[in-house]
């Protein structure tokens, strides 16, 4: 209880500064009050956990589920398509599960079971199932095929698959691999039409709903292997961050903490197979004893039908998701809604704005944290495009620090002693988290390797160990703070660095343009990488040179404006609406390859004009100057 007695001091004693401070000084120290609520509740909210956990036997958020299923067992948990599901239908077939698992496939507590699911209620009852019998659940990105998911699967230790036959041909195209490795494979479906694989639900169907023995749970405890939730990074395979028990309860707080009520509807659209889906809304859900809306797929056209057809109050969101939304044609009912919280991550300050402009004044709950990671932040001043503040509060009890970055050698700058340097207010640098026992960083399962990668020693002493979160971030000079880029999203240009995200939002009001990737390319003999973006026109819209220079010419600073477009039908995403860039980096910007029609800037022109392969030679040749 270390933490406890920290923070009571720390509260004590600023109650008393507060004390003695009259109260007409107060505007001296803006923000002072908020900095301190918020702080309160997250300490509040922290010792909840504490205290739950360090009961004997430790009451983990299936028991804070399992109470809610016996206080309100009427209560809808779930609401998919047609079919809603109480908390007390969840209970009864979660046990049906457990004993099919435990009794019929002889799992044993601790065996990490693998689950390739998309969105659907299964996913909530197979989850707590294995919480039921004490076995780690590995969260497989139903996207994943091939060597990929052999890797993931490996990489937890999994020996037994749950999976979709919506996933059939996936799960067919590795199934001698799977076998070759040990792994067994069942179908959460009534049939099977793949030898070798059987079809578990009517096993489990048949199963009694009584609730297990306690004993399958007796090795549980806060810092036990709750789940494993894959983090994809911006290469590589998928790397299986580790989520304990107490880790799942502190991110399923998350958004009683943001106001999330027993009597609310969340709308989930995200993958469940990611923390923000799976943790904040299922679990947030667990949490409060509140009811969840669930969607195999995100949807812009239904997006609001929905909510007004399921009377949703609260929606999770990605940053895309809501440039989607704001992207849909104007609609009379647009603010026809009962949707009062938005619960995510990644808005950027113009689609935030704009989003509030266009479908009413809902509150938005912009959080910023990895799933792996040991701690993160909350907007709780309403302060438009900011993830948070760096509350000197909060500073105490999750350390922090921005530092100076040199994106060019993508490594942390160092002073002459061999330790990083903090940025200067209003300067973006790295964001790095000291791992302390209150902020603890698990790693990735099975890749020592990995795990090292994100620890940054020799920070600020040393000797000291840091989490780099891999992410740049601004402190400006009221603490607020704001997201940047990711360190792999900002290039180097001219000796400037150029923050991808914001070049999109920027090009993102193009009126031609439908959506858009910026990326930096590799142009032999030059310093860095030149800018380039992937456009996908509006319908029936076409790509207008001249007035693209212009425009870019009037927005952004000359390095930023993109020397390279290709215009694509589809940009490649990931479940999370996240760009993907990987490939078209790797792809470039040589005509004589690429198939999508490409643009060259020409300062001589003052339009972006056909890249065609005697340009591309001159570029090459360096006759042509970028
Ligand atoms: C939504 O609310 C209305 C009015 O309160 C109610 O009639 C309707 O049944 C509710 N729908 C759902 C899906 O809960
Ligand atoms: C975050 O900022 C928005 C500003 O639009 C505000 O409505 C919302 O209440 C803030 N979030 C929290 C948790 O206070």
């Amino acid at each position: 209880m270390v933490l406890g007695a920290v923070a009571v001091a720390v509260l004590a004693g600023l109650v008393l500064l507060l004390l003695l401070v009259p109260p007409v000084t107060w505007h001296l120290v803006p923000f002072l009050w908020v900095d301190l609520v918020a702080f309160g509740a997250l300490v509040r909210s922290s010792l909840r956990c504490q205290w739950r956990l360090n009961r004997r036997p430790p009451i983990t958020l299936l028991d804070v589920f399992r109470d809610h299923a016996r206080r309100q067992p009427h209560q809808p948990l779930l609401r998919f398509q047609e079919e809603v599901y109480t908390y007390e239908d969840v209970e009864r077939q979660s046990n049906r599960a457990a004993r099919a698992l435990g009794q019929h496939l002889g799992l044993q507590p601790g065996q990490p079971v693998g689950v390739f699911l998309p969105n659907e209620p299964t996913y909530v009852w197979t989850w707590l199932a294995l919480a039921k019998l004490g076995c780690p659940m590995a969260c497989l990105n139903c996207n994943v095929r091939g060597q990929a998911l052999r890797h993931a699967l490996a990489a937890a230790r999994v020996t037994l698959l749950l999976a979709s036959l919506d996933l059939q041909a996936a799960v067919e195209e590795v199934l001698p691999a799977l076998q070759h490795d040990g792994i067994r494979v069942f179908y959460l479906s009534s049939t099977s039409p793949t030898p070798g694989v059987e079809a578990l639900l009517p096993t489990i169907k048949a199963a009694s709903d009584e609730p297990l023995p306690s004993h399958h749970r007796a090795g549980t405890t806060a810092s036990s292997k709750a789940m494993y939730i894959y983090t994809s990074g911006t290469t590589g395979l998928p790397k299986a961050a580790v989520i304990t028990e107490k880790k799942l309860m502190m991110v399923a707080s998350l958004g009683r903490l943001c106001g999330l009520r027993p009597d609310d509807v969340i709308y989930t659209t995200l993958p469940l197979y990611h923390s923000a889906g799976l943790l904040i809304g299922v679990g947030g859900c667990f949490e409060v004893g509140a009811t969840c809306v669930l969607r195999a797929k995100f949807s812009a056209s239904q997006f609001w039908n929905d909510c007004r057809r399921y009377n949703v109050s609260v929606i999770q969101y990605v940053g895309e998701l809501m440039r989607y939304l704001c992207n849909t044609p104007k609609r009379p009912n647009d603010r026809e809604h009962g949707v009062r919280m938005a619960l995510g991550n990644g808005l950027r300050a113009e689609v935030w704005k704009e989003f509030l402009q266009r479908f009413g004044p809902i509150s938005i709950c912009e959080f910023y944290g990895a799933t792996e990671g040991n701690a993160g932040f909350i907007n709780y001043t309403g302060k438009i495009g900011a993830v948070g503040r760096a509350n000197m509060f909060l500073k105490s009890f999750a350390p922090f620090e921005l530092i100076k970055y040199n994106v060019e050698a993508d490594e942390p700058v160092r002073d002459e002693r061999g330790l990083c340097i903090r940025v200067r207010p209003g300067e973006t640098g790295l964001l790095v988290i000291k791992i302390t026992k209150n902020t603890p960083f698990h790693g990735y399962a099975g890749d020592s390797q990995k795990t090292e990668k994100k620890i940054l020693r020799d920070v600020l002493v040393k000797g000291d160990a840091f989490f780099n979160s891999g992410d740049l971030l601004v402190i400006d000079h009221e603490k607020f703070v704001y997201f940047q880029d990711r360190v792999g999203d900002t290039f180097r240009w001219k000796g400037e660095n150029v923050a991808t995200t914001e070049v999109e939002a920027t090009l993102a009001m193009v009126d031609f343009i439908q959506e858009v990737n910026v990326y930096g390319v590799s142009v032999p003999g030059c310093e860095g990488r030149c800018g380039m973006a992937a456009i996908r026109l509006k319908a029936g819209a076409s790509f207008e040179g001249e007035s693209f220079y212009t425009f870019t010419g009037d927005t952004l600073p000359s390095y930023a404006a993109p020397r390279f477009v290709r215009i694509q039908d589809t940009l490649e995403i990931t479940g999370t609406f996240k760009q993907c860039k990987g490939n078209l980096v790797k792809e470039g910007f040589d005509p004589n390859v690429i198939k999508d029609p490409l643009f060259f800037r020409d300062d001589k022109k003052k339009s972006y004009v056909p890249l065609n392969p005697d340009t591309y030679a001159a570029i090459l040749d360096m006759k042509l100057n970028l």
